[in-house]
């Protein structure tokens, strides 16, 4: 059943590649338009729509994190991503041009079931990006859109992660086409390069044995940090409670850009940091503010841990370690960067003789508030 692997969470990172070709399949005609008519939901009302809520927990909140750097710059619609238990009891602005999007594996979860109800009852438009078919989410929300990652078992989600991210990109690319914010050729050749993903991803899972070694190294470390900019933020807040849930270690997600607003006080010899590199090919000079952080913490003796793309050379000089993933676009980068990070809780988590498939106090799905 864990096919041949150690735990289920190493087989479930192996099906990655999968989960995310699973839940791109069917999803486009010959043409390479999307179409999503499973939905369900009026042409009419998603043209309406003037904001979008994310709300979900854990690491579903982070696949909504990275989906609104995407759906923004796809759609012009504001996104907003919240913690589906705060969402819940503030007085969140929500309305009938409101679209609500629940991310969740299990479709269980109380705390976004909670938000969901909340939302419907002022008249926002509920729609579930979900794992488990026939689950409460899904049947209480307007529209499903379904992640196809199969089961998973492990509790620390991983494949489930991926296969959000994919789905929410989708139907940001599904809005842009509705609402012809893009033009049809963007939309298809970013459709082209999600298709190429699974096969990058293999790629990642088959050069990881450099991440398992570090891992074992790694296993008395008191305190890792993790830094991201961009898409790589989210990333680095998914790399750190991987690592809290599994590993047990004390572990913070930071974006680069804080660090000289804080976090750069806890650099000190040793301190391992893993840093998520955005592409040198991509906008804005968002690259070398990151590899000017590497720098800045290099500099003060810190452990530099780099996740960077095939061909960056500007991260050797002051990476202790550099784990390389396939080029891809800047908003399609976290299917890749995140691998490593996975695989570094589960087998640093093995290492120390810890349970990676139930974490101690952890429950694969809270059905209580
Ligand atoms: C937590 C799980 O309790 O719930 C996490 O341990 C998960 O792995 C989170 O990300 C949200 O769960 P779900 O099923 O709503 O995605």
């Amino acid at each position: 059943e864990k096919g041949g692997f150690r735990s289920f969470m190493e087989k479930e990172i192996h099906d990655q590649p999968k989960a995310v070709a699973d839940t791109l399949l069917g999803r486009m005609d010959v043409s390479g338009r999307l179409v999503l008519d499973e939905l369900r939901i009026d042409e009419s009302v998603l043209r309406a729509v003037d904001k979008i809520v994310v709300v979900a927990c854990g690491t579903a909140a982070y696949a909504g994190h990275v989906a609104k750097y995407a759906i923004e710059h796809w759609c012009r619609i504001p996104v907003e991503v919240e913690l589906a238990h705060e969402f819940r009891y503030r007085d969140p602005v929500v309305n009938e041009r409101t679209l609500v999007v629940a991310v969740s594996q299990s479709g269980e979860t109380m705390d976004t079931l909670m938000a969901v109800r909340h939302a419907s009852e002022q008249g926002a438009t509920t729609l579930a990006i979900v794992n488990t078919h026939g689950s409460t989410i899904p049947r209480e929300s307007d529209a499903v859109l379904y992640t196809h990652a199969g089961p998973e078992i492990a509790v620390a989600s991983t494949k489930a992660f991926l296969s959000q991210i994919t789905a929410a990109y989708l139907l940001g690319l599904y809005l842009a086409q509705l609402r012809g914010n893009k033009f049809p050729d963007e939309i298809a050749a970013t459709l082209a390069d999600l298709r190429e993903m699974p096969g990058k991803i293999q790629q990642v899972l088959d050069r990881a044995e450099r991440v398992r070694e570090v891992a074992r190294w790694m296993a008395d470390s008191p305190a890792v940090l993790f830094l991201g900019r961009h898409v790589g933020f989210p990333v680095a807040l998914e790399g750190a409670l991987k690592l809290k849930e599994l590993a047990y270690i004390h572990a913070e997600g930071f974006a680069a850009g804080e660090l000289k607003h804080g976090p750069i006080a806890l650099i000190e010899p040793g301190q391992p940091v893993f840093v998520i590199v955005p592409s040198p090919r991509g906008r804005d000079s968002l690259h070398s503010k990151v590899v000017s952080n590497i720098q800045e913490i290099r500099a003060r003796g810190a452990r530099t841990l780099v996740v960077a793309e095939d061909g960056d050379e500007a991260v050797v000089p002051y990476a202790d370690e550099v784990f390389r993933v396939p080029q891809t676009s800047t908003l399609l980068a976290p299917l890749l960067t995140v691998v490593p990070l996975q695989i570094f809780a589960s087998e640093l988590a093995n290492a120390k003789g810890l349970d990676v498939d139930q974490p101690r106090n952890l429950a694969k799905s809270v059905t209580v508030e």
